[in-house]
């Protein structure tokens, strides 16, 4: 048996569509969209507006224009906080950030933009209270995940937004673990800034991903380069996409990711995350009866997404990682995951844990061989 755990870092298998989709557009249409004068470059830019449009439609954006493509969410957040910031001003973010968003804030932070962390608790949780009480005089930005990649935990987004609109501050929103699986409505949940991986919850090939911008908010450029439109200007074009997306596109990988979203769209992000929970349940279930391993995050479902990472006493979980891949060809994720704000909340900082990370595509048998086969590792 094979089981494939890391749906948080990438999701695998992807739905047959996508396969197809990559395929059809490097054999059949192969051209660069926005450049060219031929019917294969009019499909080409024919499909990359179409995933413009579904993304626009699964997060409720007002604007498929908005819809701004980088390879990968870290990326597009780093286009949004280093378009948005300069020096002096202040942005408010969580204790449990990943890097991606982590790092861009350290590195403004040296150039004068100050950064607040507020606290969540050990399991990840978010007391929405301090979030308000650490907004300054020259706030201007709150800058959460939706979801923890350690911990699980899905932050209060729909609160914090209203009440960063009620005090005029723009919201940014990581949304690398919850796009696709958790029901995302950027005007309900007052987002101005929506980062997303194409190749998790959304089924795309790697190297996909995007910023969505609200209407009204305005971002430098992060990158300068061919548009495609508006040659003859020394700058950017002044419209989005074009104006923050310079150079070739992704487009197969744009490709596969239009029949990932059409496949989310079909089945139902309510259905998908019913799905990953129970199986994330199922498996937090059996881990229970294991002996000195715990659980990280919320011990409440509806404030989790389906991750599930452990630590096991007097076990490293590298260790364990390695031998459930060598000895029984299951696909999890030990260490940091890239996130070490999140093990430091947790206190897992020193040693890590070991991260099990069902997808749509995970049964139950899969769960049942993975708790099984922790079971006969730590038993042996
Ligand atoms: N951020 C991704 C993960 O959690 C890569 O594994």
């Amino acid at each position: 048996m094979s089981v494939y755990l890391d749906n948080a870092a990438t999701s695998w298998p992807k739905p047959e569509t996508v396969y197809a989709a990559v395929d059809r557009f490097m054999r059949h249409v192969g051209a660069t969209p926005g450049r060219g004068g031929h019917w294969r470059e009019e499909e080409a830019s024919r499909i990359v507006d179409q995933a413009r449009v579904a993304l626009a439609d699964l997060f409720r954006a007002p604007d498929p224009s908005g819809v701004v493509f980088t390879m990968n969410a870290t990326q597009a957040i780093n286009m949004a906080l280093k378009g948005l910031l300069r020096p002096g001003d202040h942005v408010v973010t969580s204790s449990i950030e990943h890097n991606a968003l982590w790092r861009p804030l350290k590195a403004l932070e040296r150039c004068g933009v100050e950064v607040s962390a507020v606290a969540c608790a050990a399991d990840g949780t978010l007391d929405v209270g301090d979030v308000r009480a650490a907004i300054r005089p020259n706030t201007r930005l709150i800058a959460l995940l939706h979801a923890s990649n350690v911990l699980g935990t899905m932050l209060p987004i729909a609160e914090i937004g209203q009440m960063a609109h009620q005090r005029g501050l723009s919201f940014l929103v990581d949304a690398a673990q919850t796009a696709g699986t958790c029901p995302i409505d950027m005007q309900a949940m007052h987002i101005d800034l929506l980062a997303f991986a194409g190749h998790k919850g959304l089924y795309g090939p790697h190297g996909t991903g995007g910023l969505v911008v609200h209407p009204g908010i305005d971002l430098a450029t992060w990158i300068e380069g061919g548009s495609g439109v508006e040659s003859e200007r020394e700058d950017m074009p002044a419209d989005l996409p074009a104006r923050l997306e310079a150079g070739t596109h992704n487009a197969a990988g744009i490709a596969g990711l239009l029949a990932g979203v059409q496949f989310v769209a079909e089945v139902g992000v309510e259905c998908i995350r019913a799905h990953e929970m129970e199986m994330a349940r199922r498996l937090m279930e059996l881990l229970r009866d294991v002996p000195g391993l715990s659980i990280l995050g919320p011990s409440r479902l509806d404030q989790r997404v389906a991750v599930v990472t452990v630590t096991v006493e007097g076990y490293a979980p590298e260790q364990l990682a390695a031998v459930l891949d060598q000895v029984f060809d299951m696909a999890t994720r030990a260490g940091l995951h890239c996130a070490p704000q999140a093990h430091r909340t947790a206190g897992t900082l020193a040693c890590g844990a070991l991260r099990f990370s069902p997808g749509w595509f995970t049964t139950v048998d899969d769960v049942e061989y993975a708790a099984q086969s922790l079971s006969t590792v730590l038993e042996s």
